[in-house]
């Protein structure tokens, strides 16, 4: 999704025969008011979703004989041209007209004359905003839901290709057990699928209508708030006309939904730079996602990665801003909730462009096998296997196997050998019963597996979690 091209369009202070401002704040009083007020600036990328909100509601207005038909065609025929004018970026967004529905209902009125008058009949700006916004903020959730699949594709196709390549896994970032590749992707997988779930959801409960609260109490004329609500495809008309006008909790829910998924994708973003890393060489990226550097060309930095990783500041930053202009407000509009529109346009922002750019370096990644491999086996990873191993064949209980894993652990680290290249003799030194089969588990490969209990690191499990998200895969757009 892009920004509307009219922002070119945004007026910058001091506005037009106000110059004396010189850029500071020192002017009268009717100048300070327009420049607190006014919010054309940002709200004009809600014009698409006004248009449509003013069409359902004349359409409703004419079908209950509230305005004549010839005013609906009339304004039907102006609304549309505006949509035009707003397209091409021919339209004049007015400072002085304050807001994206002022600025659409005055240009509409110059066209249309006294009929546009009629269009503002039985609503408010309250609950014609909190429509614009709701329908704004569906459009991203739908928007968000596709990215999302779009990503956990990637990362299937990634853990389709990679269901047996081994690499270490980690706890407190120290080499712990061998996992696969694929596991590894698979378990991103299944965050992007919660953070995708939270998207639905949060659609779900926001697709009500505010559209006929009017300014908080309802109106007298003969509304059809079914009917406006069905035109703007949301289930219901919201039950309560102060809940309606007054409710940001949409917003702050479908803000929530974009911090959760914007941690998953920091993570990610963090494991990609420390993978790309020269130290870690687990994978690379080609220059589609890396830029070079100024001075050492040996460089290829992982921008994007980090890029991704720092966006989550603001989505966040959005979230914490919202939830502090709404907490102290009365019911029902105050004009606090004007403010409510930036943070949440810059976080779906940054998201978008956050999903499209991890999507985009999935697919890029390439795991480095040989390396992979080699880091599985450092750092005694199939330690553990040694330990069930003792359990299992000598029946010695897991603390007592847990000590003398240790032991045998500390006297490979000496001799600064892999555990599989310790000798028996050595390892007989340490617990007599220790037999040859020992080292049937103490390749990394053997390790993960082994590994073989539901949503486990071996491959044949990989391979079934593949092939069942390829079928929850397949059913989605
Ligand atoms: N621009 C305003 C907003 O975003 C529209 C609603 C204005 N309503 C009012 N009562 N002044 O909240």
């Amino acid at each position: 999704m892009t920004k509307s091209s009219n922002e070119k369009n945004q007026k910058n202070y001091p506005v037009k025969g106000q110059s004396m401002w010189g850029g500071r704040f020192s002017a009268e009083p009717g100048a300070l008011m327009q420049a607190i007020n006014v919010s054309i600036g940002f709200d004009q990328r809600l014009a698409a979703q006004d248009i449509r909100g003013s069409l359902a509601h004349s359409d409703m207005l004419a079908a209950r004989g509230i305005i004549t038909e010839d005013d609906r065609d009339a304004i039907h025929k102006g609304l549309k041209e505006i949509a035009q004018e707003i397209e091409n970026g021919e339209f004049n967004f007015r400072d002085e007209l304050e807001d994206i529905h002022l600025n659409i209902e005055g240009r509409l009125r110059e066209m249309i004359g006294d009929a546009a008058g009629r269009l503002h009949t039985g609503r408010s700006r309250n609950d014609q905003v909190a429509t614009d916004f709701r329908l704004w903020v569906r459009d991203y959730l739908d928007h968000f839901e596709r990215q999302l699949t779009h990503l956990m594709q990637a990362l299937l196709t990634q853990a389709e290709q990679n269901t047996d390549v081994i690499m270490p896994g980690f706890t407190h970032l120290q080499t712990a057990q061998p996992v696969t590749f694929g596991h590894h992707m698979l378990a991103y997988l299944e965050m992007f699928a919660r953070d995708r779930a939270r998207m639905t959801d949060a659609r779900t409960r926001m697709n009500e209508s505010p559209l006929g609260a009017a300014a908080l109490a309802g109106t007298p004329y003969p509304i059809d708030r079914d009917m406006t609500a069905s035109a703007l495809e949301f289930d219901r008309p919201m039950a309560n006309s102060l809940d309606a006008v007054s409710a940001r909790d949409f917003a702050l829910e479908a803000l929530s939904a974009c911090a959760i998924c914007a941690t998953h994708l920091s993570r990610l973003s963090e494991e990609i730079v420390i993978w790309t890393s020269a130290q870690f060489s687990f994978i690379s990226l080609t220059d589609a996602f890396t830029t070079g550097s100024s001075i050492m060309p040996q460089k290829r930095n992982p921008d994007a990665a980090e890029l991704v990783r720092a966006k989550v500041g603001r989505i966040m930053g959005a979230l914490t801003s919202l939830m502090i202009v709404m907490k102290g407000l009365p019911l029902a509009y105050s004009k606090d909730m004007q403010e409510d529109k930036e943070p949440v346009f810059d976080a779906f922002e940054a998201l978008d462009l956050g999903l499209a750019a991890m999507a985009g370096m999935v697919a890029d990644m390439t795991p480095n096998k040989a390396r992979l491999a080699e880091a599985a086996g450092h750092g005694f990873s199939t330690a553990t296997d040694l330990a069930d191993w003792l359990v299992r064949i000598l029946g010695m209980p897991f603390r007592d196997a847990h000590h003398v894993t240790g032991t045998i652990v500390a006297l490979a680290e000496r001799q600064g050998k892999m555990l599989d290249a310790l000798s028996l003799a050595d390892m007989q030194s340490v617990e007599p019963r220790i037999t040859q089969d020992v080292y049937s588990v103490l390749t990394p490969i053997a390790s993960a597996s082994s590994r073989t209990s539901y949503g486990g690191t071996a491959p044949s499990e990989v391979k079934r979690q593949v092939e069942r998200w390829k079928t929850v895969l397949r059913s989605c757009k």
